[in-house]
């Protein structure tokens, strides 16, 4: 467990390999991987209340309003697991929620360790994302090509069925893309300038992609 409070934020545009790279950061790090994506996703399948507020804009590929995703995830990380630390994925993703997480830590006396920024050409991301595959048991993620299941269409650790998202169709592929460069890039310099960003190139194999990351978190 790690000794001091510990929050890293993966930014990076869809595909960029976040959630691939987190879990592997959660089983070397200990901390809980709080990813907003996996989050919304869940309460789609329950059909919460929150579930139905977020459909349409995931649908879409548009991005879920503020004061719905910032009360979702605050509340995760007011769960005990988190109060050591955790490991965002797809959040913050507007310079709003980024505000929101930085005076929630404030609160708390701690703030954000580090900021690995994955970068990736916008020409592989679509190749990424048209070939994820995902388990519908556990959610692992897989690439046709890129990280293959050992058996096709079956999950390597509970034998589930391999599924692709909805919004990976390439039209909503496309408006993703175009959403984070117009909302969530601005992130990239708004944590330059406090001096937790690490830029990754994210355009090499998982496990040296991995292998940077580990030496970015341990650096800081
Ligand atoms: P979310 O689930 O967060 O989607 P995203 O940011 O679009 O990111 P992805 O999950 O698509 O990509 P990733 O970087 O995790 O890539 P992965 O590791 O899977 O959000 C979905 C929706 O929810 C949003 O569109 C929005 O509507 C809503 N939402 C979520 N958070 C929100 C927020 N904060 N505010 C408002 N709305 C929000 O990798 C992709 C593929 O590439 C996989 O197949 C993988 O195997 C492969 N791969 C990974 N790394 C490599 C590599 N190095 N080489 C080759 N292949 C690789
Ligand atoms: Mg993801």
């Amino acid at each position: 467990m790690a000794t001091e409070p510990k929050f890293i934020v993966l930014v990076g545009p869809p595909g960029a390999g976040k959630g691939t790279q987190a879990v592997k950061l959660h089983e070397a790090l200990n901390l809980p991987h709080v990813a907003s994506g996996d989050l919304f996703r869940q309460n789609l399948k329950d059909e919460t209340e929150l579930g139905l507020k977020a459909r349409s804009y995931i649908e879409r590929g548009e991005l879920v309003p503020d004061d719905v995703t910032i009360a979702m995830v605050m509340e995760r990380l007011s769960q005990p697991d988190c109060v050591n630390g955790a490991l965002l994925d797809g959040f913050p993703r507007t310079i709003a929620q980024a505000e929101a997480l930085d005076q929630a830590l404030a609160a708390r006396g701690q703030k954000i360790s580090v900021v690995p920024y994955i970068s990736v050409p916008d020409e592989v991301l679509v190749e990424r994302l048209s070939g994820r595959r995902l388990c519908r048991v556990c959610g692992k993620s897989y690439h046709i090509l890129f990280n293959p299941p050992r058996q096709p269409r079956m999950c390597d650790e509970d034998g589930g069925e391999l599924y692709q998202r909805d919004d990976d169709k390439p039209e909503t592929v496309r408006n993703r893309l175009k959403v984070y460069w117009e909302r969530t890039s601005p992130l990239i310099d708004y944590y330059r300038r406090r001096g937790v960003l690490v830029e990754i190139n994210g355009d090499q194999p998982i496990e040296k992609v991995a292998a940077d990351l580990r030496t970015a978190v341990a650096d800081d």
